[in-house]
């Protein structure tokens, strides 16, 4: 993992409060300032304000891109929650249902938490698993400013269920998934994964979250682990997301195949269904947290 961030100092108009914050930041994550590095950092974090919007955003900064932050009230995520496809879209489609309802899903890879917040808007409730301290500190600082937008007249019930489905832990998700312990309010049906696939040399056309995401965190090598952590975990099924014509996670036992897939314009979901597994005998039964 590219360890690259340091404290951007916030474009506050009163420096002595930019650099205060800036501080405060800094001693939050314990990172350095950017300006008291001697080479320049590909990447900071910091606070993101636009002149309409008064409340600051915390951000990614990378050279020559604009500022990553995660937004799940306005912009592209709420376009998508209002006329992004529903429950037919594969993404949903994929995680099954159990009794008529949505599952429980840990969504192991959380990143930017786009694909959480379609799940969460449609009914599941989802854990954000990320081990990034950034990319997790952008999932909080979102959520938390979410908190604050229900308290508003804007706010509507809906948004105020969606958020109350929806929450993020800081961890890696394979260690997570092996010393997960049984709850019962909220038992593990569904590990979803949606690891880092290494990013095409030609694909100029890469979206600005993608980009520093690339920088900042890199291909996940250890998917193969996670995945093997997941099919312990989850009771249900596991769904890994992978560009259309990936190849699957290749797990020690070679047979240890998806059980079904679901394809969409350019992605797969290759779904790993516990009891089909077990059935086969390619899944072997080593412990007693599922049942
Ligand atoms: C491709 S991004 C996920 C994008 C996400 N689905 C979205 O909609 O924004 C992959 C993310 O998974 C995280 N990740 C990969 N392996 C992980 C692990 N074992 N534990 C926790 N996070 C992991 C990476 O740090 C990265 O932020």
């Amino acid at each position: 993992m590219i360890d690259a961030i340091a404290i951007q100092t916030c474009s506050l108009a009163d420096p002595k409060l930019a650099q205060h914050e800036a501080q405060a930041l800094s001693q939050l994550h314990q990172l350095p300032l950017a300006n008291s590095l001697k080479t320049p950092p590909k990447i900071t974090l910091g606070w993101h304000r636009n002149t309409k919007d008064s409340s600051p955003k915390l951000a990614l900064f990378q050279t020559n891109s604009g500022a990553v932050f995660i937004d799940f009230v306005t912009g592209k995520k709420a376009h998508r929650r209002h006329y992004g496809g529903g429950k037919n879209q594969p993404l949903v489609r994929a995680m099954g249902k159990i009794e008529n309802r949505l599952p429980y899903v840990v969504d192991a890879t959380a990143g930017m938490g786009g694909d959480s917040f379609v799940l969460a808007s449609l009914g599941c409730h989802v854990l954000m698993l990320e081990r990034s301290m950034a990319v997790s500190a952008l999932l909080k600082d979102a959520l938390l400013r979410g908190e604050a937008f229900l308290k508003t007249e804007n706010s509507d019930s809906e948004l105020h269920d969606i958020f109350a489905r929806l929450q993020v832990i800081h961890t890696d998700s394979t260690h997570f998934l092996h010393h997960q312990t049984i709850n019962h309010a909220h038992p593990i049906e569904v590990v979803y994964m949606d690891p880092m696939y290494p990013e095409k040399k030609k694909k100029a056309a890469t979206k600005k979250e993608m980009k520093v995401l690339q920088t900042l965190v890199g291909p996940d090598q250890d998917s193969q682990h996670l995945l093997q952590a997941a099919l312990q975990a989850a009771r249900y099924r596991v769904v890994v997301k992978r560009p259309k014509n990936a190849p699957i996670i290749q797990l020690d036992n070679p047979k240890l195949v998806p059980t079904t897939q679901i394809f969409s314009p350019n992605t797969r979901y290759d779904i790993y269904v516990i009891k089909a597994l077990h059935a086969s005998g390619y899944l072997p039964l080593i412990s007693n947290t599922r049942l």
